[in-house]
């Protein structure tokens, strides 16, 4: 995680880098910092906190200059403190760094023994000595190109010189770095988002490759020091400016907008007219697939689940779902005919990015359902699905989940009637069902009040459980990581039928458990499963779907009913009141709730 940004000009910089880092906090908000050069002199200014107070902290220092870094953190190694905030500085150079240095301990031994003495307990000091240390005996160039290779682990670098006010040095590796091109002036920021107020002309680093980057002229180079020549892309030159309007919260918002962003999606893959799905730059034979194997990490990896469900239910396929961060490290059999599905919202989840490039390394067909397309997975795989949510800012991923699993969706009644699983009349009816989902989401939004009151109960709870079987189990299991993710409290999403089989030990009285029961064909299974955590004590909430039928059971201790569709939508609205729980369960605590403790936007580190 963390964000970078360094801008070298023959103008003021500090408050440039500002803004950009405000737009990188998605990476990490636990610590800010920032480094300029003056007169031959590294200023820092970093403070504890949010870049709102390391912005007042610079008023205070009237921090000036014309070339700077800057930084914003998520905490590995040391706790986040000031001490711990990036810049880390030598007498000579100033460092800010993305990722991990994972052999820092014997790194920093080396550099003890030579008389360096370390300030902070993070491993990206090591990083700032070592650039000294080579510097006594070599070139900028070899220097750089000899402490690249003394690093063992993930790292995006920006590092400024006391003597070299010309210049800044970028280099990647696992880590995104984007280098921006400016009028006299150039950039290197974690993404092009960070520095698309100052330009749309952006080149990405490739592993292994660093750059010296001067007011008018950026050098790129591989790892041996050759140098290398980059695309420049066009990037589209409206900002976005994506404020909370009338909402206090972003994820408020984001919950919000969903029936628009299921209206957006559905707009460019389906032809309403002829009731057909379109994905026009498809670039196998859809007969050719023989299996799918879906990748994602925390709410990404539930929409995969989900989609495993509907790909299993619609297809003939073998569907097969992974953790990234288990999958990248396991002994994979891949298969010459299997699709690789990764889903990842930012596109730049570390482990998410890893998987694809596993995959890609044993010439795998991959495709990549993200919402930023300007990030690296997108940039990788063969084959983009955006989502077309727009930008998710709220950190618990709401309408990115909504997003993810309706392009998994279509992709699957795509397949199956591609592949002849289903009629072209079931095909149609389908998405015709398709085209009432944003309709019913909004209805289901209004169930506001009941879910506010709900929210109070969970908010004060030990611990919870969320149940569900089929379509309802990955909306379950989301459902508990959001409660876990906003409200800090400890949540399980189980199967339903498990539950007698060690969970149920849990259960005790007056505990809230959420049971997700539609009226398919598992309905009269959970209800049972209900039943008997009712009777060990349970406070129940169901979330069920709008019936002919009453609920046959009693002692329920609340009920929320969404609307009747398709048993394959249901799972689309059982979300949203899950997702709401978790809002006001934290609104009651008063607790942050677009940027959670612990958390970050954009989980870059493995
Ligand atoms: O950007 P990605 O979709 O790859 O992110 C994956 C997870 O880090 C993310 O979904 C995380 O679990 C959310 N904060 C959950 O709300």
């Amino acid at each position: 995680m963390c964000g970078i940004v360094g801008i070298i000009s023959s103008k003021e910089v500090t408050r440039r880098i500002i803004n950009s880092l405000k737009k990188l906090e998605y990476r990490g908000y636990d610590s800010a910092g920032i480094a300029t050069l003056v007169d031959g002199d590294i200023n820092e200014v970093k403070c504890e906190g949010r870049v709102e107070v390391l912005e007042k902290d610079i008023s205070k220092f009237n921090l000036k200059g014309d070339i700077g870094i800057g930084h914003v953190r998520w905490a590995t190694h040391g706790k986040p403190s000031k001490i711990n905030a990036h810049p880390h500085s030598s007498e000579q150079v100033s460092v800010v760094h993305n990722g991990i240095i994972e052999n820092s301990t014997i790194l920093k031994k080396f550099l003890e023994k030579k008389g360096y003495i370390f300030k902070s307990q993070t491993d990206t000091e090591v990083i700032a000595h070592l650039v000294t240390e080579y510097l006594k005996k070599n070139s900028l160039k070899d220097t750089i190109i000899k402490v690249l290779k003394k690093l063992h682990g993930s790292f995006a670098l920006g590092i400024i010189f006391k003597d070299q006010s010309n210049l800044m040095i970028g280099a990647k590796r696992g880590s995104p770095l984007a280098v921006g091109y400016g009028p006299n002036e150039n950039y290197i920021g974690s993404d092009s988002y960070a520095l698309k107020s100052m330009t749309n002309k952006i080149s990405y680093l490739d592993d292994g490759e660093f750059c010296i980057v001067k007011k008018d002229q950026i050098e790129f180079f591989d790892t041996a020091g050759t140098k290398v020549n980059k695309k420049v892309m066009n990037l589209s030159k409206d900002e976005i400016d994506y404020d909370k309007g009338d909402y206090k919260y972003f994820m408020e918002k984001e919950i919000d907008e969903q029936p628009s962003t299921i209206i957006a999606c559905i707009n460019e893959y389906v032809d309403k007219h002829n009731k057909q799905i379109n994905i026009y730059n498809f670039p196998w034979k859809i007969s050719s697939i023989e299996s799918i194997m879906l990748i994602g990490c925390g709410t990404a990896f539930h929409s995969c689940l989900m989609a495993k469900y509907w790909m299993e239910q619609n297809t003939n396929l073998d569907v097969s779902v992974d953790i990234a961060s288990e999958f990248r490290y396991r002994k994979v059999r891949f298969k010459k005919n299997c699709l690789y599905i990764v889903v990842s919202q930012s596109g730049e989840t570390a482990d998410t990015h890893a998987a694809l490039a596993l995959c890609k390394k044993n010439k795998m067909k991959t495709c990549a359902v993200v919402n930023v397309i300007e990030s690296s997975i997108a940039r990788d795989a063969d084959l983009v699905l955006p989502i077309y949510c727009g930008q998710e800012v709220g950190v618990a991923s709401t309408k990115a989940f909504i997003g993810q699993m309706l392009v998994l969706y279509i992709l699957s009644i795509k397949i199956s009637f591609d592949q002849k699983c289903i009629s072209k009349k079931k095909y149609q009816d389908k998405i015709k069902n398709l085209l009432t989902l944003s309709n019913s989401t909004k209805k289901t939004l209004k169930l506001d009040q009941k879910i506010l009151q709900i929210g109070k109960t969970f908010a004060e709870a030990k611990g919870s459980m969320f149940l569900g079987r089929g379509y309802s189990f990955p909306i379950a299991l989301e459902g508990a990581l959001k409660l876990k993710e906003l409200a800090y409290v400890h949540a399980e999403g189980y199967p339903a039928g498990e539950m007698k089989h060690g969970p149920l030990a849990l259960i005790e009285q007056g505990m809230p458990v959420v049971v997700l029961a539609p009226r398919d064909e598992y309905y009269k299974k959970t209800i049972s499963n209900m039943q008997e955590v009712i009777a060990r004590g349970a406070k129940v909430l169901l979330v069920t779907n709008k019936n002919k039928d009453e609920v046959i059971s009693e002692n329920i201790w609340e009920k929320i009913e969404v609307d009747q569709l398709d048993e394959e939508l249901i799972p689309f609205l059982m979300t949203i009141p899950l997702q709401k729980l978790a809002f006001y369960s934290a609104l009651e605590k008063g607790y942050d709730i677009d940027k959670p403790r612990n958390l970050a936007k954009s989980v870059t580190v493995e």
